[in-house]
């Protein structure tokens, strides 16, 4: 099979890493990928969101299935792309369409859809510019912590937890009157604030069934003990040791199924990845947020946990096939710690070359924001996330002591990681 993977970060590596295992692949091509994925496969320098681009290269090089890896193709309606073409409909997208897609793509439209089916969710209210007033109104006479939350895609920074009223008060005023996030704050979901520990739970959907994988935390604050800035995530451990049986038992009770079942009500048919950003509150599950995709730095440490061929998976996916199937779980830890560049999540500097990551034995590096410097073939950094160090152990402690241990190896100016991945289980 000749298989084409979108995307470029540790989550797209650690997918391909995974996906180029399998007997059935002949070719993975990963759209743009980054320094890493071209040891699993062949980069090609197309962007995700380009779609008559990607439907010409599908076409050219007989492509049988495409993964996508981030959520915008998904939420610009990839999936309904390929379906809308007589040549194209025919080739398997993982992921969404655009509708199912929505459930990340508008934050709104995921809160209606939890009260629609009963799925436990903070309180909230949507605002835009011309009822301004009433969120004013709303925010004087609820509580703080104030949680603002731009209703379409963000890049990860739509959501701003603001201490006092005054606080929210203008930070309501920038995202309505000022469009702090674009077109994204033209709406904005005000809610509840809900105390308790964070884990991100995942499924396989075909839109008929579902398969829980291995559940992981992440760790999404720059500073250590879960200060500073929110950062697209520093590090991630699998499994977490609070998503014991019972508390599983609720998750799936009271989250996943109803979901899974609201979807299919509703007649969205969903293929793809579920991601569950839940929220512990004294033991009973709440949804924080739907994503439409896997958890980056989840990936990379959920997907080597996962012993199944995953492209057998992904068939089974496509084909509705997926009751068949049994997730087969590594029952080892695994532990990724994410090495950024200094300045991240502000404003960076690229184009570090990065060294010494050739004689990293017990570690597998998923990266990120890297690239092959064509004129010197250095290995440079090339975002603010830049290499994910992923370790297996027989406990959470043994397989971060094996990743901060090679976290050390690796080398660029400029290099920072958190030290404390982990701390609060
Ligand atoms: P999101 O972009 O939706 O993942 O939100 C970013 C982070 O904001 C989450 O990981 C939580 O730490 C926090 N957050 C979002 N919604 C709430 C809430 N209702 N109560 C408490 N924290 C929240
Ligand atoms: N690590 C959180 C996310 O992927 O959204």
């Amino acid at each position: 099979m000749n298989i084409l993977l979108l995307g470029s970060g540790g989550r797209e590596h650690a997918i391909g890493w995974k996906v180029s295992q399998s007997p059935k692949v002949d070719n993975l091509f990963i759209a743009p990928g980054n320094a890493g994925t071209s040891d699993i496969g062949k980069n090609v320098p197309l962007s995700p969101n380009d779609f008559p681009g990607i439907r010409q290269f599908v076409l050219d090089n007989k492509i049988v299935m495409v993964i996508v890896g981030p959520e915008d193709p998904l939420v610009n309606g990839i999936h309904d792309f390929f379906l809308e073409d007589k040549q194209l409909k025919n080739v398997p997208v993982i992921g969404p369409v655009k509708q199912a897609a929505m459930l990340e793509g508008s934050k709104e439209f995921g809160k209606q859809f939890m009260s629609r089916h009963g799925i436990p969710t903070a309180a909230y209210k949507t605002f835009t510019k011309d009822n301004l007033d009433e969120g004013i109104a709303f925010i004087n006479r609820s509580h703080p912590p104030y949680v603002l939350k731009a209703d379409g895609l963000a890049a990860g920074k739509g959501v701003v937890i603001c201490p006092t009223a005054d606080e929210a008060r203008l930070e309501l005023h920038s995202m309505l009157m000022e469009s702090k996030f674009g077109a994204a704050s033209a709406r904005v979901v005000i809610e509840e604030f809900l105390k308790g520990i964070e884990l991100s739970v995942f499924v396989l959907s075909d839109g008929k069934t579902y398969k829980l994988l291995p559940e992981a935390k992440d760790y999404k604050k720059i500073g250590e003990g879960d200060t500073g800035h929110n950062t697209g995530g520093m590090g991630s451990v699998s499994p977490v040791s609070f998503a014991n049986k019972q508390f599983m038992n609720k998750v799936e009770n009271k989250i996943i199924i109803p979901t899974i079942e609201g979807l299919k009500s509703e007649k969205i048919d969903y293929r793809g990845f579920i991601f569950f950003g839940l929220i512990n509150v004294e033991g009973d599950p709440y949804v924080i947020e739907y994503n439409c995709r896997m958890g980056d730095p989840e990936a990379e440490s959920v997907i080597p946990r996962i012993q199944n061929d995953l492209v057998d998976l992904f068939l089974a996916v496509s084909s509705q096939q997926l009751e068949k199937e049994v997730i087969l779980t590594d029952p080892r830890f695994t532990g990724t710690v994410m090495l950024v560049s200094k300045g991240y999540p502000d404003q960076y500097e690229k184009g570090k070359v990065i060294t010494k990551q050739e004689n990293i034995k017990d570690s597998i590096l998923f990266h990120a924001g890297t690239k092959t410097d064509t004129a010197s073939g250095n290995t440079v950094t090339n975002g603010g996330r830049v290499i994910a160090v992923t370790s297996f152990g027989n406990s959470m402690k043994e397989a971060l002591n094996a990743s901060y241990k090679n976290a050390t190896k690796i080398e660029f100016e400029g290099k920072q990681y958190r030290k404390d991945i982990g701390f609060d289980l």
